[in-house]
């Protein structure tokens, strides 16, 4: 668990998250239908250089990429591959960065053009899940609190959390303690507390929220082909309103 308290690390933090919030922007911005995941990782990784950051997942996981880039079915720690996307697709972009021993997380969904209500429906649902969730968390509200009401504001759209995929606690390596779970369990008591630092991310599915491990060993994908979404901040908690530490200029 990271409990920051001291304005050096606070801002240590926001550096870090801005790099993060920027990474996934740029990525955002370069997507295109025909492009590889492996092409966008490689603009994701070449940002993060330049800003002096490294990439979290490889530091802590050795993970075969930069960032982590689920495409439609696939859900969390997508290996970018040489597949070009196609039209439509619905992207995960899930970037994890280190600088001076400080690390943020975000994640955003985007569908490339053109645009389905199906997809579009979805990564809705995702991102206003993570804002009940964002209006909630603050010292003193137990993480299942949290979990509550992303799980409602899930259903309320018609879809499903994946109940095995959960936020956690970040700041000086990827995953720590506590476990944030999107949805309602009494065995998820612990309290958020000032200056702690957590990433909150709704994961959410169209189908019946089951997943499966690829060949890959890495990717994560729902098990009925369903797809997913997933929005998600790192946060530095406080007695009010959370500090987001990797906000974008735009939508997320
Ligand atoms: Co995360």
């Amino acid at each position: 668990m990271t409990i920051v308290t001291q304005p050096e690390e606070i801002s240590a933090l926001r550096e870090i998250g801005e790099i993060v919030a920027g990474t996934i922007q740029t990525m955002a911005d370069a997507a295109k239908p025909g492009m590889s995941t492996v092409q966008l990782d490689e603009i994701g990784a070449e940002y993060m250089q330049q800003h002096g950051a490294k990439s979290a997942p490889k530091l802590v996981y050795d993970f075969p990429g930069a960032t982590c880039l689920s495409v439609n079915a696939g859900t969390v720690h997508g290996v970018p591959n040489d597949r070009p996307l196609q039209p439509g697709d619905l992207l995960t972009i899930d970037v994890t960065a280190e600088q001076h021993g400080f690390i943020a997380d975000a994640a955003i969904t985007i569908q490339l053009p053109p645009e389905t209500e199906a997809g579009q429906r979805l990564i809705g649902a995702a991102w206003s899940a993570l804002q009940k969730a964002l209006s909630v968390a603050r010292a003193g509200t137990p993480v299942n609190a949290v979990g509550r009401v992303v799980d409602r504001e899930v259903r309320r759209h018609g879809f499903t959390v994946i109940p095995q995929l959960t936020g956690h606690g970040v700041g000086r390596t990827i995953h720590e303690d506590p476990t944030v779970p999107n949805f309602y369990h009494r065995r998820y008591n612990q309290l958020l507390t000032d200056g702690m630092v957590v990433a909150i991310e709704p994961i959410i599915s169209a189908g019946n929220g089951r997943i499966i491990t690829e060949k890959d060993g890495w990717t994560i994908s729902t098990a009925d082909g369903a797809l997913s979404a997933h929005f998600e901040h790192t946060v530095i908690i406080t007695p009010e309103k959370p500090i987001i530490i990797t906000r974008q200029r735009r939508k997320l």
